[in-house]
């Protein structure tokens, strides 16, 4: 039975640190045995820290997996989707590897980062880290609740987790990533009732607006998708803010057993539909990097060092 690493499919915490690393040309076969003992290493701190729920998870870009694990790779794994519509755009980063810590306290989120950091020394580079924290009762920066319609209980795994379609990496995920920069002097002049209308639900008390009242430029609307059988289509979102005084936005996370959900979100929110309706909350926020990963089962790790 294949484990899935803890973090993938975790409830919120209040604080996280996300590590991007691009690796050192032809140390893949350290770095396997490195990766499996990072991964037992998080494992035995979920286990130590349990009392703050400490989580984390590895995932490995993918222009980088043939290099690392060139034996087999997931069916599905394919480069960030970058695209560009007008003036809204997603790029793509060149990250090798994607390594997400969180808790609910800072200073042990920092340790177990800083020990991951020195385990990895000689092996990868830190080209970006990114600290994230809770906001209030889970809100964006914008002000507005995130994270609501997220699956819950056992949905999370059957939304994030590969299944029986692809055997080999059952208990993986499809890992997207995007850090957007808010502008949020513009937002915030913005009267709620408009900024209410651009996510298509109420700020404060986080109603949603009734699909007959929701615009179809609203952040809800143009990710709410539907196959050609009318079933939902999901991804589990791990997002959280981060920033300072200078500088706000959303760290955005998908985890999901096809990569082809946020791939069709994202091109709903940028392109829009055929009348030209894209997503408003794109006049406001800005994805400054984007990369694509896959986070492989503890058991995957264990077994290809
Ligand atoms: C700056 C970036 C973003 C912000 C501030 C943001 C914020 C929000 C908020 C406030 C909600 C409503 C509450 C909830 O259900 O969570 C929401 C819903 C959602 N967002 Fe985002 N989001 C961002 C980017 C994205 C991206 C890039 C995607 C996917 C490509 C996405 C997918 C979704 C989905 C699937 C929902 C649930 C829709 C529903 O079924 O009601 N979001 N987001």
């Amino acid at each position: 039975m294949a484990r899935e690493q803890v973090g993938v499919c975790a409830e919120g915490n209040l604080h996280g640190q996300y590590l991007l690393f691009n690796c050192t040309e032809g140390a893949e076969q350290v770095l396997r045995g490195q990766l499996a003992d990072i991964s037992h290493y998080i494992e035995e701190m979920t286990e130590t820290y349990s009392d703050i729920a400490l989580t984390g998870f590895i995932a490995i870009g993918a222009n980088y997996w043939d290099l690392l694990y060139p034996k087999n790779r997931p069916v599905l794994l394919r480069p960030f989707p970058s695209m560009r519509h007008e003036d809204r755009h997603a790029p793509a980063m060149p990250y090798d590897l994607f390594i997400q810590i969180r808790s609910d306290r800072l200073d042990i989120t920092y340790m177990v980062s800083h020990e991951i950091c020195l385990m990895l020394q000689d092996l990868a580079t830190l080209v970006e880290e990114i600290k994230s924290f809770r906001y209030l009762d889970s809100r964006d920066l914008t002000g507005f609740v995130d994270g609501t319609e997220n699956p819950k209980g056992v949905n999370r795994q059957k939304v994030a987790l590969v299944g029986d379609e692809d055997n080999e990496f059952r208990g993986g995920s499809y890992i997207h990533i995007q850090r957007y920069r808010h502008d949020l002097n513009r937002w915030n002049k913005l009267k709620v009732k408009s900024q209410e209308d651009i996510i298509g639900r109420t700020k404060k008390e986080n109603h949603e607006y009734s699909s007959f009242n929701q615009p179809k430029t609203a952040h809800i609307r143009r990710t709410s998708l539907k196959d050609g059988q009318g079933n939902s289509l999901e991804i589990l979102r791990q997002s959280m803010p981060y920033g300072d005084m200078q500088e706000q936005g959303l760290f955005f996370i998908s985890c999901c057993s096809s990569p082809a959900n946020f791939e069709l979100m994202l091109r709903s929110m940028i392109v829009g539909d055929h009348k030209g309706h894209y997503d408003h909350l794109l006049n406001f926020t800005q994805a400054v990097s984007g990369a694509a990963f896959f986070a492989p089962s503890l058991s995957y790790l264990a077994a290809s060092n």
